[in-house]
């Protein structure tokens, strides 16, 4: 199965219990994350099961443009592959001009799968309730369908508390989520301007999602980076390394906590940067 790098650290582990073995396609950032195509159409072969798409991804918050997912589109045709989208931040577009990024289901001749549920899309995790919608050609969707079903039946129901509850938290959720989104592009905008044009660290362009990305000089390792904001600054970011960031300073930081929390936060990170790198 191909997955995408950097990404969602939790893939591996996922993989390693079900027995599927991931082929890596890189993200490559210029002026912005790419896809890199020829390395994703190296990936595919005959062995290859699925694609599995992050949009936007976690933790760089990009998504494929029109033209990414139009090669997407031809690999998997090509192998007769399916998308496996996962969507669940989707609900957080950073503000940027051009129209509002999509999701993946109708993709023409493809068989996709968009993944999404309460814990992002409400901030509500340990609710615990998720869903797949499916779209693509027929016969592979219904029996797409039905083995979902088998494998849902298998699982045992949701709980039926939160499903009773769904309709009301899907209600109230809109306006959790709005706030979320105000959090995320304020404390976005707090970064960008806390950042002087002779600093020595950068935040990632990013289009969507939780989280930022912060490229620090690489005088120490993403590690000792997150070690040393710890432990001098009570400040927790997490090393990019995690994420399959390679070497370098790359830093992950959430964008979640209270605006003034943030700044504080942000602030001690770019006068450490400064006092360490100069
Ligand atoms: C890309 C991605 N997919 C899925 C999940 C897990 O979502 P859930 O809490 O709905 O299982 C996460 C959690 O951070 C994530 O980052």
């Amino acid at each position: 199965v191909l997955v995408p790098t950097p990404s969602y650290p939790l893939l591996d582990f996922i993989a390693r219990l079900e027995g599927v073995r991931l082929v890596r396609y890189p993200l490559l950032y210029e002026d912005r994350w790419r896809l890199d195509l020829e390395a994703l159409a190296r990936a595919a072969g005959r062995r290859s099961r699925a694609v599995v798409v992050i949009q936007p991804n976690n933790p760089t918050g990009s998504y494929l443009d029109s033209g990414e997912i139009e090669a997407l589109r031809a690999v998997c045709s090509r192998h007769s592959l399916p998308v496996i989208s996962d969507e669940v931040f989707l609900d957080y577009p950073m503000e940027e001009p051009g129209p509002a990024p999509t999701g993946l289901l109708g993709l023409d001749g493809i068989l996709v799968t968009s993944l999404g549920g309460l814990s992002k899309s409400v901030g509500l995790p340990q609710m615990k309730l998720s869903w797949i919608l499916v779209s693509g050609p027929d016969p592979l969707r219904e029996e797409l369908l039905s083995r979902l079903e088998l494998i849902g039946d298998t699982f045992l129901s949701v709980a039926t508390p939160v499903q009773l509850a769904l309709a009301r938290i899907l209600d109230a959720g809109r306006t959790v989520r709005d706030q979320i989104l105000g959090r995320i592009r304020t404390n976005r905008r707090t970064l960008e301007q806390l950042r002087d044009e002779r600093a020595a660290w950068e935040p990632l362009r990013t289009s969507g999602g939780l989280f930022a990305v912060v490229r620090a000089p690489a005088v120490l390792t993403d590690e000792e980076w997150a070690l040393r904001l710890l432990d001098q600054d009570r400040v927790q970011v997490h090393p990019g390394h995690l994420f399959g960031f390679p070497g370098g300073g790359y830093l992950v930081l959430s964008l979640l906590p209270p605006e003034d929390v943030f700044q504080a936060g942000a602030r001690r990170l770019a006068e450490r940067i400064a006092a360490v790198a100069g």
